[in-house]
């Protein structure tokens, strides 16, 4: 069984993937997507979302922990998204995942992700040239919904993947129109993985062991892929495939001094402040202790006063 890190824009950045494979044992991370539209992308756009890809030659575009990381790519032409995926290939990315399910207005009003569900050609068609520019080695996943609007194309989607080449597919069970609202779909996955010969990850409101043990059931699929579910229960992935304990709070709470240490002296990002209470707000589903520390820090606007409060 391996349990998938997924890709979380603006939350799971490469800090939060090298914390979390520390402790959750997961198999593979997917980076935030990166969305190409008319041009191959600088180098430096890559090395921004995926900085593991910096050493790739050392250490083979891993995290500190060796879990492998996977470029996630948004669009919808075909020959630009086959040329960035084939720098990206070049510079150690340990494959390529094609995004087909962000329901984001901007990215669907340039075609890219989840809007490209009302089009199979469209998908297959992307699907076949990244798979043609990259070596025949190359792992290429997809990440699709259940559909725009509703779930009338799932299968089509679905095979349309597998037959441009694909070598997985992840399918988070839900369509666009049902954003992140409970519950996912998990027999969708099922049907999917009956009409398709790849190996199908399944996604969606997997958040303890219980769901796990559900949506394997359900979906009849191995492999599963934990989002919001990893940022309340870090130890997820280890709760899944070992039945280990969730992670004790005081443990949490090292994860989160380390995080504001990365953050506070490594590049001094802006970003701090806003994303700690956003994992915080997570960890609240399931520590007590986050929502009150959640409490004492909603005020500040410095990293300085939240550090003082850890
Ligand atoms: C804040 C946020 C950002 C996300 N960003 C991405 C993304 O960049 N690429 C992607 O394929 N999915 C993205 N997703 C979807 C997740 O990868 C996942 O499919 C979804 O959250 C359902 O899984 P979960 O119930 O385990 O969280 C995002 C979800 C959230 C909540």
């Amino acid at each position: 069984m391996r349990v998938v890190l997924a890709p979380m824009e603006g939350v799971l950045d490469h800090r939060m993937r090298d914390l979390l494979t520390q402790v959750g044992s997961y198999d593979l991370c997917v980076t935030e997507f990166i969305r190409v539209v008319d041009q191959v992308l600088p180098d430096r756009v890559f090395h921004r979302y995926c900085p593991e890809l910096i050493d790739a030659d050392v250490y083979g575009s891993s995290t500190k922990a060796g879990t492998p990381v996977r470029v996630q790519l948004l669009g919808q032409d075909p020959d630009y998204m086959a040329e960035n995926a084939a720098k990206v290939v070049e510079l150690g990315s340990q494959g390529i995942d094609l995004n087909f399910g962000c329901p984001s207005k901007t990215v669907n009003k340039n075609r890219g992700g989840s809007i490209l569900l009302k089009d199979p050609e469209n998908l297959y068609q992307i699907i076949k040239a990244v798979k043609a520019a990259v070596p025949a080695d190359t792992v290429v996943s997809a990440k699709i919904r259940l559909g725009y609007e509703d779930k009338l194309l799932a299968i089509e989607n679905a095979q349309a993947v597998e037959a441009a080449g694909a070598n997985e597919l992840t399918v988070h069970a839900r369509t666009k129109v049902e954003g992140y609202k409970p519950p996912a779909h998990w027999h969708w996955i099922a049907k999917i993985k009956h009409a398709i010969n790849i190996p199908v990850i399944a996604n969606g409101e997997i958040w303890n062991l219980e769901d796990a043990i559900k949506c394997r059931e359900v979906s009849g699929c191995r492999d599963l892929m934990v989002g919001r579910g990893a940022l309340t229960i870090p130890n997820l992935g280890q709760v899944i495939k070992q039945e280990s304990h969730i992670m004790p709070w005081s443990e949490v709470l090292a994860i989160l001094s380390a995080y504001t240490e990365f953050e506070t002296h490594g590049d001094k990002s802006k970003y701090y402040c806003n994303r700690i209470k956003q994992w915080l707000k997570y960890l609240k589903g399931h520590y007590q202790e986050a929502d009150e520390l959640f409490g004492e820090i909603r005020r500040f606007k410095s990293a300085e006063e939240i550090k003082a409060a850890f």
